[in-house]
């Protein structure tokens, strides 16, 4: 059975410009333990697919369903990591990574135990103490990804996650996304708009079209990993997509000096 399913879902914006039709027409389901990227240029209903799914912000028509049960709200079975890091600036990484467990009223000892495991699995060990405005960017996306997987949700839900990192950094965590997904069988829903991004991580990549979102393209990424960016497999997919995703700018560029024209 599909783990997530995303029937037929709409969602409208009423602006005082009148209604924005944000995405219309999805229709998606997602495997338990699937890795996909939702790819797209800025302003085609990725974040809003995403909310959609986090429960943060219902869609105006269909439905989406976990295991068979309709989302209304945020639940414990989905966590989100967004691109700002949303950590508590007054507390250490390892209160961070606590947090929600406290909330959740567990025993000081499971608590202290996760919290070692998820050190040890980010390589925070030796950032325990920190504050996170003491960290670099890319280690507070660490510490922002071991406070989600603390809750153990079988859902992560990425929005643009590694889109303020450098290249480098990015690389490496991408990396290390990948073997957390391995090693823990996760179901990942990861928005982004780089090509070579969704091409290195997802299984399957959801390409969607400028306002409104649709689906334009559902492509499966039959590569072993971990893969190559230079190899010509990977370079000819990124061609492709490219095209696809390029499409979708051009109709977004056209829009946007239509509306200049009108001011
Ligand atoms: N709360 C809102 N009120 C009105 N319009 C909105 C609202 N949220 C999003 N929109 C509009 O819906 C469309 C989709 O927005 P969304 O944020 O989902 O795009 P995105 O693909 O995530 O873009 P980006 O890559 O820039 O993050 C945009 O045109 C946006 O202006
Ligand atoms: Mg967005």
């Amino acid at each position: 059975m599909s783990q997530i399913l995303i029937n037929n879902v709409q969602k409208v914006f009423t602006t005082p410009g009148g209604p924005v039709v944000a995405m219309k027409d999805i229709q998606l389901t997602i495997q338990p333990g699937e890795f996909v990227c939702l790819l797209g240029p800025s302003g085609c209903g990725k974040s809003t697919l995403l909310n959609a799914v986090a429960g943060f912000q219902p869609p105006s028509a269909g439905e989406i369903t976990i295991e068979g049960k309709k989302i209304l709200s945020p639940g414990p079975d989905r966590g989100m990591v967004f691109q700002e890091y949303a950590l508590f600036p007054w507390m250490t990484v390892a209160q961070n990574i606590a947090f929600g467990l406290e909330v959740q009223k567990k025993s000081r000892s499971d608590i202290a135990q996760t919290v070692n495991q998820l050190l040890d699995l980010l390589h925070l060990k030796d950032f325990r103490d920190r504050y996170p405005k003491d960290l670099s960017g890319g280690m507070r996306q660490r510490v922002a990804i071991a406070r989600v997987l603390a809750l153990d949700s079988p859902i992560m839900l990425m929005d643009e996650p590694f889109g303020a990192l450098d290249a480098l950094t990015r690389r490496n965590l991408q990396d290390e996304l990948l073997r957390i997904w391995e090693k823990l069988g996760k179901t990942i829903l990861f928005v982004t708009h780089s090509i070579e991004e969704s091409i290195y991580l997802a299984d399957r990549i959801v390409v969607m079209t400028y306002r409104p979102g649709t689906v334009k393209r559902d492509q499966i990424v039959d590569m072993p990993r971990p893969r190559d960016p230079s190899s010509a497999a990977f370079n000819a997919l990124k061609r492709e997509l490219g095209a696809l995703v390029m499409e979708e700018q051009q109709r977004h560029a056209n829009a946007e000096m239509k509306l200049a024209a009108v001011d």
